[in-house]
């Protein structure tokens, strides 16, 4: 049995089977309309969730099979002061794997421990949110047809932004990957990502503080929001929260065939107005999230569809 904790959970040639596997699925997707009649995904959200939950009841869906579960805390008996050791003894009781996303770092590892069943981490605290990397790479890969030779620039909560902590994880597994770390100084990249990930890996990387310097240069702008839910008060919250927004002016200082991403939701650090670029990705990333979940459930279900 296999559990989805972190994107290095996966070698590089599995990583590749799922992408390869979430193309397919978007080029035929009724060839796996059935490929899991009478499995159940249980959906464990602690934490507010639009994408992430309903791409994964989408994804099991899609596959012909159910889903169930809790989209708060408050609507569980963790209200009542129940375990995450005891939720997930009880849930592979019910279904057949399952998706957690707790605010606290290491919840879902704890329910892999004690589980029956595949635990994939749908975002633990800061930490990680390795679904969120697949749909990342998947997407890069899809409309840039390469993971490896890219410049990307990640742009925002650097500190708090588990997406950013998970897709760099990732992108260190590929040649010839240029890193554009673009920050306010209080948001930077948490050392233990620039010294034990990026300084180790040997890729180039610079960190810089202003969007319009580092624009020309890149293949990739990935844009994050400021974590509000991370702050520990309103006022820095408040400070931060408008430091980038990416507009029609700045895009002028990209290149022609720059890609925008973005994990969502957004607040204001992408203007409505970029929209209808069509560098801007993150629908499109979006979609892609539904592909790629399907495939990592056939993966870990261990479902073969011919
Ligand atoms: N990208 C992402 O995790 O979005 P949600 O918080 O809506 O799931």
């Amino acid at each position: 049995m296999r559990h989805l904790m972190s994107p290095l959970d996966l070698s590089v040639e599995e990583l590749d089977r799922i992408l390869d596997l979430a193309n397919d699925i978007e080029a035929d997707p009724g060839k796996y309309a059935h490929a899991c009649e009478g499995k159940k995904l249980a959906t464990l959200f602690y934490e507010p969730s639009t994408r992430t939950r309903l791409s994964f009841e989408a994804a099991m869906l899609n596959l012909g099979g159910s889903v169930l579960g809790f989209s708060s805390a408050d609507s569980s008996s963790a209200a009542k002061g129940e375990s995450v050791a005891d939720t997930i003894r009880v849930i592979s009781c019910y279904a057949d794997i399952a998706a957690m996303r707790h605010p606290k770092e290491g919840a879902p590892l704890v329910a892999a421990l004690h589980s029956r069943i595949p635990v994939i981490n749908a975002g633990d605290g800061g930490h990680q949110h390795p679904t969120q990397t697949l749909t990342d790479l998947l997407t890069i890969r899809s409309l840039k047809g390469r993971l490896g030779n890219i410049t990307i620039g990640l742009c925002g909560d650097l500190k708090f932004g588990r997406t950013v902590h998970s897709l760099i994880n990732a992108l260190v597994r590929y040649e010839g990957v240029r890193f554009i770390l673009i920050s306010p100084e209080e948001l930077r990249i948490p050392d233990y990502v620039r010294e034990d990930v990026l300084r180790r890996s040997g890729h180039e990387f610079k960190e810089v503080i202003r969007l319009e310097e580092a624009l020309p240069e890149l293949d990739i702008l990935y844009m994050t929001r400021v974590q509000k839910e991370r702050f520990f008060n309103e006022e820095d919250y408040v400070r931060m929260k408008d430091f980038y927004i990416l507009d029609k002016a700045k895009m002028k200082l990209a290149g022609p065939d720059m890609m925008v991403l973005h994990p969502l939701p957004r607040v204001n650090e992408i203007s409505v107005e970029v929209d209808a670029d069509p560098r801007a990705a993150y629908f499109r990333q979006a979609q892609y999230g539904v592909y790629v979940r399907m495939a990592l459930i056939l993966t870990l279900l261990e479902v073969k569809v011919c």
